[in-house]
């Protein structure tokens, strides 16, 4: 079922269906609490798997800060504000949205379950949020496109180092449909996160999360020049292969696309591999790329992990569709600003500006009440990123729909109760700094 969320109260639907179906004896599949939802998700998740989507840079201080920032704010509610009804919907890059709501882009879905990007992006559409897919992702996007059968969704970009590459996943973004086009910033290398690297696990050099490359025509081009290059040079002596090295060429066969048997014995996978690690991103992007791409698409431009007001102001004056307020869910820089207090800083830089473009946020939102803080504080739109993995990884699509759906159900019942009928009314003076 899809929720129109302009008919109905989303908050007493879902709430009514909970306590009903709890009448006969059956409870939520997935947790409701957003620290609940994680512990369960831990214990249905491998190790890697986990490390890989909960953890963070370093000592993971930016993902504390991200919690914290919420914690220093309170909800004000007002009472006798006669909001029988709530309008949740919003208007972003041209079209209005059902919800403020977006599924935060997320790489190598497939480590949390096998419906992956399909999953989740229909778990998006149920729940009246439109999906941003990853340049990470573990389906190639024209596959979940498909899956979407023509509903909305937007296509993130990490700018490879390679320009052909780039364009050619910006026209393949266009040519089935997305709608918009968000370019992460803050990834020119990985972060520093001690879980994964005390499991030695990076899941691309698995062959996981680099569907977006093994099925794009330059990507494959370059993989062949590389094959081409290395045919009949001597490799020099080679080590024994251990279980872990088999293992790993069996995930990487297992992961390229094509028979699994043809794959092991072919030079293709692992240098699919070793190309995605040369070409990735592009750490000397600097300001005067941003116009580069203008010039591949047509379509929406958002820059994804600005945190700094001067940042934003730049964006703007660079001509963007909008700017998204993320540190990654602090996975990239340890001991950075907590995406929440820096928030408020880019939005006063972006309408400083006279600019009315949407800004988007996301970081450490694990419930209702913590969007329509990042709301109050002048977000257009607020991003669900780890909250939907766990729901995926435990009860794979329907599991992470239901996770998106108490989170809108929540908000929809905070700007009930706070006296919000609109998100119009959902403004900074709804708040108070915490003592
Ligand atoms: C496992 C994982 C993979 C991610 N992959 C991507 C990605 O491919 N592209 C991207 O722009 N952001 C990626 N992000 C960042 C999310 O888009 C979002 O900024 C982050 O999850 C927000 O933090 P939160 O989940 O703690 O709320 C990823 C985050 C996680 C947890």
């Amino acid at each position: 079922m899809r929720y129109n969320t302009r008919m109905a109260s989303v908050g007493r639907t879902v709430q009514s269906a909970i306590y009903r179906a709890g009448s006969f004896g059956r409870r939520p599949t997935v947790p409701t609490d957003g620290g609940q939802l994680e512990t369960a998700a831990e214990r249905a998740m491998s190790r890697r798997a986990f490390g890989y989507v909960a953890g963070s840079a370093g000592g993971e201080a930016t993902a504390r800060a991200n919690r914290a920032a919420f914690d220093r704010w309170s909800i004000v509610p007002r009472v006798l504000a006669g909001t029988p009804e709530r309008d949740l919907g919003v208007e972003l890059l041209g079209r209005r949205h059902d919800l403020p709501l977006l599924l935060s882009p997320i790489g190598v879905l497939s480590s949390a379950h096998e419906d992956a990007d399909v999953g989740a992006a229909r778990a998006g559409r149920t729940a009246g949020m439109t999906p941003v897919l990853s340049t990470q992702a573990s389906r190639p996007m024209e596959e979940v496109a498909a899956a979407l059968g023509g509903s909305d969704f937007w296509y993130q970009l990490y700018w490879s180092s390679d320009d052909d590459l780039a364009a050619s996943l910006v026209s393949r973004a266009e040519a089935c449909g997305a709608e918009a086009l968000v370019v992460t910033l803050d990834t020119a290398y990985l972060g520093w996160r001690p879980r994964d690297l005390d499991l030695g696990h990076l899941p691309f050099a698995r062959g996981e999360g680099i569907a977006q490359y093994t099925s794009d025509p330059v990507f494959r081009r370059l993989v062949e020049a590389r094959v081409a290059a290395s045919a009949g040079t001597d490799p020099g002596p080679q080590p024994r292969p251990t279980p872990a090295a088999v293992r790993t060429l069996l995930a990487m066969s297992r992961n390229h696309p094509g028979p699994t048997r043809d794959n092991v014995r072919s030079p293709v996978p692992r240098a699919a591999v070793e190309t995605f690690l040369d070409v990735f991103s592009n750490p000397s992007l600097t300001w005067d790329d941003v116009p580069r791409l203008r010039e591949m698409t047509s379509l929406p431009v958002v820059l994804k992990g600005l945190l700094h007001p001067d940042d934003a102001t730049r964006a703007v004056e660079a001509g963007v569709d909008g700017v998204w307020v993320s540190n990654h869910g602090g996975r990239q820089v340890d001991r950075s600003v907590g995406a929440l207090d820096a928030l408020p800083g880019v939005v006063d830089a972006v309408r400083a500006t006279g600019s009315a473009v949407p800004v988007l946020f996301d970081s450490g939102v694990r419930s209702g009440a913590d969007a329509f803080v990042a709301l109050a504080l002048g977000a257009s739109a607020v991003g669900i990123g780890r909250p939907y993995v766990y729901g995926l990884a435990l009860a794979g699509e329907p599991g992470a729909a239901e996770v998106l759906r108490h989170i809108a159900a929540e908000l929809d019942l905070t700007m009930g109760l706070a006296g919000c009928p609109t998100l119009a009314d959902v403004t900074r003076d709804r708040l108070r700094t915490s003592p």
